[in-house]
């Protein structure tokens, strides 16, 4: 049965953000370098993407370098880097004619000069597009992203610009490198790991999880949409109790 035609569209997520994992396994099983893994990962990137566009996801959010991923042996981080400059500078025509933004989160001041450079002509180029945004979680932490968010408030009563009482969620949201993009109500993770591993910490308080064995590599637009037939299932309650759900 077609998954796509099993969809309730009055009922898609408006952000999706996925944990991409499983790529190093993923070519280890097929006797390669892990680097081989992260190639054929962007495969999965652009079927997701076009899942995404498909079903009218407003904001998808992909995992795509942690903070920690810079411990990982040298050859592997400047692969991930130079695929990433590579596939940004390849896709952009085709995102921006597709009607994708491209936004990054993350202390993308930490990337290589040659990958921020090629991530702020692709942002700019497809600034004005309001289809789909392609958010990259880059040399992103989520720790880092709540610490620089208490210190940019902390900075603001200091100066006497805000008070302290008057911090609240939004004003917290809004000092978020994620400021401007809406909670993601789905959180995917591939390849059977149960970990949030420092992503979105504040953002997920109320996200429904959406756990699968499939290595990245693996996971294609059926997948996406197996994912959000999931979602569609559950029942969010915000706390409240079943009763007082509106459907
Ligand atoms: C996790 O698999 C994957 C990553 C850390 C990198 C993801 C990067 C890509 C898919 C390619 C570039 C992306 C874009 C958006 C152009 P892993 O290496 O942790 O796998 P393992 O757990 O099996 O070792």
């Amino acid at each position: 049965m077609d998954l796509f035609k099993q969809i309730d569209f009055s009922n898609i997520p408006e952000h999706i953000a996925v944990i991409m994992d499983g790529n190093g396994r993923w070519a280890e099983q097929q006797g390669h370098e892990r680097l081989y893994g992260h190639n054929y990962g962007v495969e999965s990137v652009r079927e997701v993407l076009k899942g995404a566009k498909e079903l009218k996801v407003k904001y998808l959010t992909l995992y795509a370098f942690s903070t920690e991923n810079w411990s990982r042996p040298k050859e592997e981080v400047e692969g991930l880097m130079d695929l990433l400059i590579r596939t940004i500078a390849g896709e952009v025509d085709e995102l921006n004619s597709k009607g994708i933004r491209l936004m990054t989160i993350g202390d993308t001041e930490g990337l290589p000069e040659g990958c921020r450079n090629e991530l702020k002509r692709a942002i700019e180029i497809t600034s004005h597009n309001t289809e789909t945004s392609l958010i990259l979680a880059l040399n992103y932490s989520a720790r880092w992203e709540i610490l620089n968010a208490t210190k940019k408030i902390a900075e603001k009563v200091i100066k006497g610009e805000i008070d302290l009482n008057s911090i609240d969620a939004d004003i917290f949201d809004d000092a978020l490198t994620t400021a401007e993009i809406p909670d993601p109500e789905l959180l995917i993770r591939t390849s059977g790991e149960h970990r949030v591993s420092n992503f979105l910490l504040w953002q997920i308080a109320y996200s429904e999880f959406y756990f699968t064995d499939v290595l990245w590599p693996d996971f294609k637009k059926e997948d996406l949409f197996k994912a959000v037939l999931d979602y569609q299932s559950r029942e969010r309650r915000f706390g409240l109790v079943s009763a007082q759900i509106t459907k």
